[in-house]
């Protein structure tokens, strides 16, 4: 049995009309990089609040390293959060922010500041003690605040969206900085994003949330590669979307899009039948542009919109040539398609049955 440093169990929560959280079952392993992820709304913050204390479900159980800790107030928890808003005190020095937790929990006074000199290390911002804390960029102030989180030595770090109010450069340096001071400190990290490329880049394991719901758990690769639906699909990485009905099932499925493209799909959702409406979902580099004779199991044309420059590869947005579904294709830059491709050329397209992933939708 692997250790957990979390489990819930049925956790619901409402405010008033408002459902927040609807029966949430989840279990993270000790030390694991763990993603909450999903839209604006979804009930991801809540959540946080849950597992801190700072919240109290309104049914369900927070198991903390296999003690129910549902009815224990926030400052006994050995918890830690790090806020969207890093809120440092302004008035204090550096030395004084970081410290102030371990002051507040009575920690001698010599253990503080060799703690303080080894998180300002950690972070690498040694010899920054004196520093004022409106005196500091950004990123610094963040990686104080994350500093201070840890000096109280929790077991599990709680973070929320902390890396929203940084330029791109900067979020991607703290992004490898994060990565860098989990695997130093080996604790457990519940990191609560709505940018995907975080959650995949940096998590050993994610939830996809949804209107106060789980959809899927997994790690990237896995909901990457077998997203249980459209939405999972969608929200995780690039995709093309074509919708059609199920006009077969046997002996092979067809997806036939209303313009009469017959589609050889994967599918992938159990209640499909005859005459359901569905959707292909395809990713980027499961789609290529072909000859007219190159063997693949479906081939059909569209027209070229817009061309993107990427650097390495090219995009080409398209839509059908049959009708007007958006669909895009990338290429890499040093080919002859990307060196002929220009808005308006026709070209054709193809892809493997396995993987158009075929759901269905209302
Ligand atoms: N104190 C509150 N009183 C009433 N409704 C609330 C309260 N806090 C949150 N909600 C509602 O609960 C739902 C979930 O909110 P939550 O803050 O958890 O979302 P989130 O996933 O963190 O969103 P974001 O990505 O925008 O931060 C929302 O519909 C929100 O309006
Ligand atoms: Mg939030």
């Amino acid at each position: 049995m692997p250790n957990f440093s979390l489990e819930l169990q049925n956790i619901g929560k409402r405010y008033g009309e408002v459902v927040a959280l609807a029966d949430i079952n989840l279990q993270v392993k000790e030390g694991d990089f763990f993603f909450l992820l999903g839209p604006s709304g979804c009930g991801k913050t809540t959540l946080l609040k849950i597992i801190s204390g700072l919240e109290a479900p309104t049914r369900g159980r927070v198991i903390i390293n296999g003690k129910n800790e549902t009815e224990l107030h926030a400052n006994k928890r050995n918890t830690a959060t790090v806020f969207q808003e890093w809120a440092l005190f302004p008035h204090m020095n550096v030395y004084d922010n970081i410290a102030f937790g371990m002051k507040m929990h009575k920690f001698p006074a010599q253990k503080i500041k060799t703690k303080v000199a080894e998180l300002l290390e950690l972070i690498h911002m040694g010899g920054y003690h004196k520093r004022m804390a409106y005196e500091l960029s950004g990123g610094q102030q963040q990686r104080v605040a994350i500093a201070r989180s840890l000096a109280i030595e929790p077991d599990i770090l709680l973070l929320d969206e902390p890396l929203s109010n940084l330029d791109l450069s900067l979020r991607q340096n703290m992004r490898i900085e994060l990565i860098r001071l989990h695997e130093q400190i080996g604790k457990t990290f519940i990191y609560v994003t709505h940018d995907q490329t975080e959650a995949m880049t940096m998590g050993d394991n994610l939830v996809v949330m949804q209107k106060g719901k789980i959809e899927q758990v997994g790690s990237p690769k896995e909901i990457y590669k077998n997203p249980v639906n459209d939405y999972v699909a969608t929200f995780i990485g690039e995709t093309n979307e074509i919708p059609g009905t199920i006009s077969e099932l046997s002996p092979e499925p067809i997806l036939e899009t209303p313009s009469g493209i017959k589609l050889k799909v994967d599918i992938r959702d159990n209640s499909l039948k005859k005459g359901s409406k569905a959707v292909a979902i395809v990713r980027p580099e499961h789609t290529k542009v072909i000859k007219s004779d190159d063997a693949i199991d479906n081939r059909f044309d569209v027209i070229v919109d817009n061309v993107a420059y990427f650097g390495p590869s090219l995009r080409l947005f398209c839509h059908s040539a049959n009708d007007n579904t958006p669909f895009f294709v990338d290429v890499f830059t040093e080919t002859e398609m990307a060196i002929t491709a220009v808005a308006g050329s026709r070209i054709k397209v193809g892809l493997e049955k396995q993987y158009a992933l075929c759901y269905g939708i209302n």
